[in-house]
């Protein structure tokens, strides 16, 4: 029996139609096609205080940082499709990404993220897909030491991308997101199968 792959899948950003959302949507598809058990969550059902290191001292996590850093403490990888804001990350999921890598009670900082497998993709409505905001990601998320796919996806013009399903209308476009999923699925159980 091959182990079960455990994926946390989110967007960057909290707007109910959210483009990113749709992106990760479909990579999370093509991990579940991979046999990983996936979770799909919104970050917009965790809101938190902006972080602030005196009032994480005197009140600690509040219950969604704490929610949010429990959840990937237990998942083994990460899919996150991050809009670029200003050429950069949203500050709600810098924000949330701050508060589940400090030390909580018994977890150690940056224990949420350590170890874990990213796979890291982009979605705007421009002509440049959000390209800007994925070196960001990637350099947050390796300071982490999470290992980020070297692949990574820019969905440009994402404004017309999607049928009314949610599926994209390309069918390449598609496969080589769902295939990014599957592929942070199958590097999880190659990296368990050498531990
Ligand atoms: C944007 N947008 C944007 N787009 C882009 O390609 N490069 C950018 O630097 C920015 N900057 C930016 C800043 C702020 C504050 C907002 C609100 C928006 C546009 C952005 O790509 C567009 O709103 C996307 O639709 C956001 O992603 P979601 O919410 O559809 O996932």
């Amino acid at each position: 029996m091959s182990y079960t792959p455990k994926i946390l899948a989110f967007a960057g950003s909290l707007r109910r139609d959210s483009l990113n959302k749709k992106v990760v949507r479909v990579a999370a598809e093509g991990a579940r096609s991979a046999g990983a058990e996936v979770t799909l969550i919104d970050l917009k059902d965790f809101p938190m205080p902006i972080y602030d290191a005196d009032q994480h001292e005197a009140e600690g996590f509040s219950e969604h940082a704490n929610r949010f850093q429990q959840l990937l403490l237990a998942h083994d990888g990460l899919l996150i499709s991050s809009p670029e804001y200003n050429g950069s990350l949203p500050g709600g999921m810098k924000n949330a990404v701050d508060w589940a890598s400090r030390a909580n009670g018994e977890i150690k900082l940056g224990a949420a993220f350590k170890g874990k497998v990213g796979g890291i993709m982009t979605a705007s409505p421009g002509s440049f897909g959000g390209l800007r905001c994925l070196g960001h990601l990637r350099s947050v998320l390796s300071i982490l030491l999470v290992h980020v796919l070297p692949e990574e996806f820019a969905v440009t013009f994402a404004g017309e991308a999607f049928d009314d399903a949610g599926n994209f209308k390309d069918a390449k476009m598609q496969h080589l997101i769902e295939r990014h999923g599957a592929n942070v699925a199958e590097t999880i159980r190659k990296l368990k199968a050498n531990n």
